[in-house]
Order: C-alpha cells, then sequence, then structure tokens
C-alpha cells in the first residue's frame, strides 16, 4: 500500500495497441498500491485483450464499447470522468491521441476524455513513422498546450521490427509518472528536497575500492516519499543498483569527497537536506593509477579523514546558502540514542533517525527499519517496525512539519 495511491480513482484507458497487455501489468500495479482502478477498452483494444484480464487485476468492472450504449449509457461518460483523480490513456495510439487533440467524440474513451476535468497522462505507443509524423507531433503539441502531461514514448524495438521511438513506457515508469501527478499539490510542492543516498566507493586502485554495507533503499525510499509529496528532488547517490525515482534529478557520485562537492552544490537552493547517505569516514591517502599486484606484497593502506559533509555545513565558517532544515541519520551498533543525540547536536541537524543496525530486521540491507525520530527541541518519537516506504513517509510528514514551521 502507498499512501499517495490509496483509494485514488484512476481511469485507464485502453487503445489498440500490441503494448495494451502491458497495461494489465500497470492496472495491477496501481491496483496493489492501493487505488480504485476503472479500466475502459477501445474496440481495437478488444483485438488484444480482454475486460476479464483487466477486471481479474482491479476487482472493478471492466468497461467496452458495449457498456456505452447499455443501460446508464448517457451518464457512464461522464461519471466515469468525474469521479476520477487521474485519466490515464496507456497505451495511447496515433488515432486516439488525434481525437483527442481535436476533441472527437466518437467511442466511450474519447467521449470520457472530452467530458474529464482530471489531469491527463498519456502514453503514446505507435510505430515510428507514425510518432514522428508531423501530424501526430502537432496534436501532441496541441494537447501539451491544455495541459495534458506525456509520458514517453521510449526508443527501442517496434512490433515492426523497426528500431526507433514510439514504444510504449514500461508499466514501473509510468506508475512512477502518475505518482508525480498525483503528489504535485502535496505538502512539499514548491520546496527542492536534496537527498543522499548510498555507500560511497574511496578507491584503493583502478578495480579496488573500501565500501560500507548501505543499500541506499532508505534514502531511494525517501526521494520517492518526497516526490509523492509534490517537492522537486534532486538525488545525490553513491552506486546502489537501484533505479532512481521518476522524477528526480539524480546525480551519481562515488567517493565521499564527490558526494560533498555534489550535495554542497545542490544545498545552495534547496528548502531541506536529508543526509540517508552512509558516507565513508576514512578514504586511502593515496590511490594507485594502476592495480596493485599480488606479486608485489601485501601492501599497506594509508587512510586519512574522508570529509564530514554534515560537519562542513554546521561550521561556523560555513557561509553559503544552505537549506533550512538538516536531517540526518545515525546507524549505530550500541549506545543508539546517546550516540544519536550527539550527532544530532554537533552537527546541528533539525531531525535525527537513529536506527539500531544489531537488530537483524533493520538497518542494512533489509526492506524494513525500526527507527526513533530525536528532535532538536529535545521531542523523540519511537516508530515501530515499518517497511522502509513506511518509515520514509513517516520521515516527510515530519520534514513537512518542519518547514511548514520554520
Ligand atoms: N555524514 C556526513 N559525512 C560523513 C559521515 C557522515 O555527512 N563523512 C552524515 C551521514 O550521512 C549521517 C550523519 O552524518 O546523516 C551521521 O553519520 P554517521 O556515520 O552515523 O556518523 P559519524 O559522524 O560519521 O560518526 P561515527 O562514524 O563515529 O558513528
Amino acid at each position: 500500500m502507498i499512501t499517495l495511491l490509496k483509494d485514488k480513482h484512476i481511469l485507464l484507458g485502453v487503445c489498440g495497441s500490441i503494448a495494451a497487455y502491458k497495461a494489465a501489468d500497470l492496472a495491477s500495479k496501481l491496483t496493489q498500491a492501493g487505488a480504485l482502478v476503472d479500466v475502459i477498452i477501445t474496440p481495437a483494444a478488444e483485438k488484444f485483450i480482454t475486460p476479464l484480464t483487466f477486471q481479474s487485476v482491479t476487482g472493478r468492472k471492466a468497461y467496452t464499447e458495449a457498456d456505452l450504449w447499455g443501460g446508464q449509457a448517457h451518464i457512464l461518460h461522464v461519471g466515469l470522468s468525474h469521479a476520477t483523480d487521474l485519466l490515464v490513456v496507456a497505451p495511447c495510439t496515433a488515432n486516439t491521441l488525434a481525437k483527442m487533440a481535436h476533441g472527437l467524440a466518437d467511442n466511450l474513451l474519447t467521449i470520457t476524455a472530452l467530458a474529464a476535468r482530471c489531469p491527463i497522462l498519456i502514453a503514446p505507443a505507435m510505430d515510428v513513422g507514425m510518432y514522428t509524423h508531423t501530424a501526430t507531433q502537432e496534436n501532441v503539441r496541441i494537447l501539451t498546450s491544455r495541459g495534458v502531461t506525456f509520458a514517453g514514448p521510449d526508443e527501442g524495438r517496434m512490433a515492426s521490427g523497426l528500431i526507433g521511438k514510439g514504444r510504449m513506457l514500461e508499466p514501473a515508469d509510468l506508475f512512477g509518472h502518475i505518482r508525480l501527478i498525483l503528489g504535485k499539490t502535496g505538502r512539499l510542492a514548491g520546496k527542492h528536497i536534496t537527498i543522499s543516498a548510498g555507500g560511497t566507493q574511496e578507491p584503493i586502485d583502478p578495480v579496488r575500492f573500501i565500501s560500507n554495507r548501505s543499500s541506499g533503499k532508505q534514502g531511494y525510499a525517501l526521494a520517492q516519499a518526497a516526490l509523492d509529496a509534490g517537492a522537486q528532488v534532486t538525488l545525490v547517490s553513491a552506486p546502489t543498483g537501484l533505479v532512481p525515482p521518476v522524477g528526480a534529478s539524480f546525480i551519481p557520485v562515488n567517493t565521499a569527497r564527490e558526494m560533498l562537492a555534489s550535495v554542497l552544490a545542490a544545498s545552495h537552493n534547496s528548502h531541506a537536506l536529508l543526509m540517508a547517505a552512509a558516507v565513508a569516514d576514512f578514504s586511502p591517502k593515496n590511490t594507485s593509477d594502476q592495480k596493485i599486484k599480488k606479486r608485489d606484497g601485501i601492501p599497506t593502506i594509508e587512510l586519512e579523514a574522508a570529509p564530514d559533509i554534515l560537519g562542513i555545513l554546521s561550521t561556523p565558517g560555513y557561509t553559503q546558502p544552505k537549506p533550512k532544515v538538516i536531517v540526518g541519520f545515525a546507524a549505530e551498533s550500541r549506545d543508539l540514542l546517546e550516540n544519536a543525540a550527539e550527532k544530532l547536536r554537533t552537527k546541528k541537524m533539525d531531525l535525527i533517525v537513529a536506527n539500531d543496525i544489531s537488530a537483524s530486521d533493520a538497518g542494512f540491507g533489509v526492506d524494513t527499519n525500526r527507527v526513533t525520530l530525536l528532535h532538536a527541541d529535545g521531542s523523540s518519537e519511537d516508530l515501530p517496525l515499518l517497511s522502509k516506504v513506511e518509515v520514509s513517509e513517516t520521515i516527510i510528514e515530519r520534514l513537512a512539519t518542519l518547514l511548514e514551521n520554520n
């Protein structure tokens, strides 16, 4: 369950394209996240997929052309579009796109789209020649100028065998675009939040580095939760293998030094900084240009202090513009609250998220976390064992309150 999606009414229009089968996956993802998904299948889409497919994944009726002429005929399109938070047309063919651009209303989907007063998201799917045709491009321009959002299409191999732009975005990406639209008016709308994530890698030579067990999951979940709340997000990330959330400006880094430069640059115009990254405290003093060979014997690696990013931001000598609210993290294996409180104070944070990494269901690598939130005003909050997604949603709520009170 995702709070942003819970009980949201999403109307999914499916057109006649081979990508229609992917729309079933999208409907399933949205339903699992808590949304109420109604589906309209165009007559051409019925050739590719059946209403039963959608009903099976959404647990709700999927409408076809036959419903336009059914018992509730004349009000169905109005009812469907008015009770909706978002109309998603995925896949959207060149034909439906053209009809929507010109206000044609000749089937249940296009009638509903014309009656709709909610935001509209279109995921085009068509052959490259059709997509790049001036007529289609002009239709995209018309719809964009009316506030319709487009997601994709992607470049890639098409059903025709041609390679080019025209593939429907993957359901996971579309899901991200849907979240962006639904979150737009959230508590963090208009706020720029910088979030760091992952464990930095400090090179010893071209193939070896010193790093830590941070998976980046908490930082990425925070970035998604901030986007869900309407924030503009910059995600500065050490290597994690995770996919950055749709809508975040992504800045990949490797070392603590690179993270320092990127975080400071992004912090200039950020309202808040969330330092979820596990930044190295030490890095090799010298990095060998060449791979260190075994035959040369066991090397001694001399370490030096890596830059302490929050430490630098909190020194009185730091005079550059900096975020109003700073949230830090403390991963501790002992004396959790004492150590976290000390970091909160010395690094002048507004909030610190303390987690005990000695527990097997909290901290590094796992999907759950049990944290205590310590505020600068001395108050604290013990959260129960939650998914990292839920922990993130709670932290973002607290962050919004801090920004509102600041
Ligand atoms: N941090 C940082 N720069 C570093 C190390 C940590 O900005 N070089 C940030 C982390 O992102 C985190 C907070 O400081 O938000 C606390 O990090 P942690 O590693 O727990 O604390 P340290 O101050 O490094 O103390 P120690 O390693 O001794 O526990």
